[in-house]
Order: C-alpha cells, then structure tokens, then sequence
C-alpha cells in the first residue's frame, strides 16, 4: 500500500484550529474591505511567464517555483506569491483606478521544509494599482499593521527601507557592484557565480560570509533622487502622523525584483528569527507595464497568515478555546430516534445550532456526545418525554448529577430555549 499522508511541507487544517482561521480570514475581509478593497479570486496556477516576472534572478522563481507542463503541452505554474495575479489581472481586465484590491488564498514555493516554512502556505494581501501618492503606501502599512493589533500581537515590528526607482537604482546598483567586486573572493559561492544577475541579492543573503562582507556596503538611501527622497520623507511623515513605530532597514531588499521606492517587512520578534517574516511588502511601479500594461503604479503587502497563527500561539494570543464555535444544542433521543430528527430539523430553521447522535447508540454514549460536544445544553427526549409531549432540558455546564434538569412542552422549547440561551 502507498502511504496516503500530506506530501512534505503541507498539512491538514483540522477543527479546533480551523475555527482560528476562519476568525483570522473574517477579521482580515472586514478590515480591507472597511478601507475599500475589493476581493479578487484569481486561478492558482498561470502561464509560467506572468510569474517570470517577479524575478529571474530570486529565489521563488529560479528554485522553488511549481512548474508544470499540462496535457496541452501549456507550460504553467502553480503561483508562488499573490502580486503577479493581480497585476496580471489588471493588465487582462483594466478596471478603473486606483484599483484596490484584496485576496486570501494559498501560494506554493518548493522550499526546504520546516516550523513555519511551508510549501503550501497561506497569504493575506491587498494590492492598489495606480496611485503613486505616498499616501496609500501609508494606507497599505497601517492596514497590516492594525491588523496585527486587531489580533492583539504586541511582539511586532516594522521595517522600512526605499529602494528607489529607475533614475537612482541603477547608480546605486552601479555603486553597489563595484563595492561587491571589491569583495567577491568573500562572498558565498552561489552570489560569487551570480553576481552579475543583481547584485542587490547578496543583501537579502543571509549566509554569515555575505553578511560579513557586505557589513559596510553602500545603502541605497544615500543614493535616493530627490523624487524618490520627497516620496519616503511623507512615507515616514505618514507613520509618524499615525503612530506606527517602525526601523530603517538599509539592508531591506525583499525577496522579489519588481520592487521600487518602498519596500516594508514586518517581523514576529516571537518567533525564531529564520522565520520570523509575518509580512511584507512595497512599491512595484513598473511591473503592470512588464506585463504589457500602460505605465501604471502599484503598491501592497503579503501577510503570511500561517506565520502569523505561529506568532499568535507564541504570544499566547487568540487561543483556539476562545474561538471554536459552540453548539448551542445537542438532542439525546432514547425513543427511537425519529424525534431527535425532527427536533433537530426544526430548532435548526429556527436558529440554534444543534448536534445529535445518530445510529441508536445507548443513552449514556448519548450523553457523552453531548458533553463532548461543547453544547449548552442537552434536549432529552425518553420514551416519558415522547408520550407526554416534552422535552427534558439538562444544563450541560451545571454541575453534580441530574442538576438543573427541567421538562418543558414541546411547544413551549422554541421560546425556553432562546431564555435560556438569551438569544
Ligand atoms: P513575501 O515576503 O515573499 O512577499 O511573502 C509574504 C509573506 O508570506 C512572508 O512575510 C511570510 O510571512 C509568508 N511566507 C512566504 N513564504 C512562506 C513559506 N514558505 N511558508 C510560510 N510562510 C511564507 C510576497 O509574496 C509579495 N507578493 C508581497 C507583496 C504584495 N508585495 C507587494 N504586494
């Protein structure tokens, strides 16, 4: 027999823990949409190039991409990250701007598997296509940054760098080559054979060598234009304005190419540091017209909602217990069972949640269900109940044996139920 378990690097999101994620995908829908955003739901796999576009030269696209060649002998690939999506779509469809743009959904990279390092794993996003306003870089960043708060995390920080634009990225990347060729005996072997490709990559490297030979490397915000300098300055005049604490990363390049001008990561400090990204994100200005789009800007953030549940367990925040929904009511029938049918049909289309057993199990195993089933209440209906008309309601968070039990008439449950669970 084969093994039939989840393929390395995903997992089953099972309940109780699946209550959390529907709590955490509401919290995030509301908080976007409140703002304005749109939900977008594009197809998760593409033609390889829309996603050739993030980056010849990173990581997600060279390694960890999941690419495939279908029965048409189209090729394609599963997407790895949200914002080539929607720029994609926006090209295809060309809605009115500014566009904006929200998605939940799974993303794929063939990475090395670990604690918080899937190869499935879950973002939260938003994407405004063309506004350059400093403005809504603001926007972008206080919209994730609430959402953190809205959790209740306390543990997060914000880092902020600019990496500039087509007038000044080329000479500081010209400056930035020029330092690294100094240094290449220094470098690791894969950035030593690849420097060429973007030398800005060996900022994101995390290998102790580049680290250490990077140390004094020239910071692109030295070499901002003053375009590009006027934008960060209400960037930060912004945050400051609003309250939101945040660091200067000089060293801040992110893991995509298509990066201009602000670029943001927000970190767990929670969490072990290899994986403590809870978010991330910034400008791509230019690539709506990569992809064949009029010249259009573009800004947004990726919030890795798996990484983000990890920090919340780390500090001790929204527990499962507080979030897994609750039955109100769980019918324990001993007469036959037809009763605990109806009853249940019934108190459902009037508006409670209801649970019972099935398969004529003994009345005790009934019981049991019901207090495992985290209900208020238990509905006993015997065969005194059935012949009677009534229904035996038993508190099931009283304590002590046959505490708080009560017949009621079956007429009069609707309304006792809904005292009783003041609703
Ligand atoms: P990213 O930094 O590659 O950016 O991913 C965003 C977030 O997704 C990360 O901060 C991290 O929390 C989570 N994440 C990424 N890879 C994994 C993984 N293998 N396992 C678990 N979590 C992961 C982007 O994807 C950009 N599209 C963000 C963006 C939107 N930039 C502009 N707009």
């Amino acid at each position: 027999m084969p093994e039939f378990r989840t393929p390395n690097g995903t997992r089953d999101i099972m309940p109780p823990e699946s209550a959390r994620w529907e709590v955490l995908l509401a919290r995030f829908a509301a908080a976007v949409e409140a703002a304005g955003y749109g939900l977008v739901i594009s197809p998760m796999f593409e033609n390889v190039e829309v996603f050739q576009r993030v980056g010849a030269s990173t990581d997600v696209v060279r390694k960890e991409m999941y690419q495939f060649t279908d029965k048409g002998g189209r090729s394609l690939a599963l997407r790895p990250e949200g914002t080539a999506s929607i720029v994609r779509a926006f090209v295809q469809h060309r809605p009115p701007t500014p566009w904006k743009t929200w998605y939940a959904a799974p993303s794929f990279r063939y990475e090395h598997a670990q604690a918080g390092r899937y190869r499935q794993h879950h973002q939260g996003g938003v994407e405004v296509l063309g506004s350059a306003d400093p403005d809504i870089d603001v926007e972008v960043i206080a919209l994730a940054w609430s959402f953190f708060a809205s959790l209740d995390l306390r543990l997060v920080t914000l880092r902020l760098n600019s990496l500039g634009d087509a007038t000044c990225r080329p000479v500081y990347r010209a400056a930035l080559g020029a330092f690294l060729q100094s240094r290449l005996p220094l470098l690791c072997d894969d950035h030593r054979a690849r420097l060429e490709d973007n030398p800005l990559r060996v900022l994101d490297c995390k290998k102790p060598e580049c680290v250490a030979a990077t140390a004094d490397a020239p910071h692109q915000l030295d070499f901002l234009c003053s375009a590009c300098a006027l934008h960060f300055d209400r960037v930060m005049l912004g945050l400051r304005s609003l309250a939101i604490p945040f660091v200067l990363d000089p060293r801040l390049v992110r893991g995509m190419d298509y990066y201009s001008r602000t670029t943001f990561e927000f970190a767990a400090s929670a969490l072990e540091s290899a994986q403590n990204a809870v978010g991330g994100g910034g400008r791509y200005d230019g690539l709506v017209e990569e992809m064949g789009g009029p010249p259009t800007p573009g800004v947004g953030f990726g919030i890795g909602l798996d990484r983000t549940l990890l920090a919340c367990d780390a500090e001790g925040v929204l527990p499962v217990s507080a979030v897994a929904p609750r039955l109100d009511v769980f019918v324990v029938d001993f007469a036959g069972g037809s009763a605990a049918r109806d009853l249940t049909f019934l108190l459902r289309s009037s508006g409670f949640r209801v649970d019972r057993a099935f398969d004529g199990r003994s009345p005790k195993s009934q019981l049991k269900s019901a207090d495992r089933s985290g209900a208020r209440l238990a509905l006993i209906i015997g065969p005194d109940e059935a012949a009677a008309d009534q229904v035996t309601i038993k508190d099931l968070r009283a304590a002590g044996p046959g505490a708080s039990q009560e017949r009621v008439d079956r007429a009069l449950l609707v309304a006792e139920l809904r005292r009783r669970l003041l609703l």
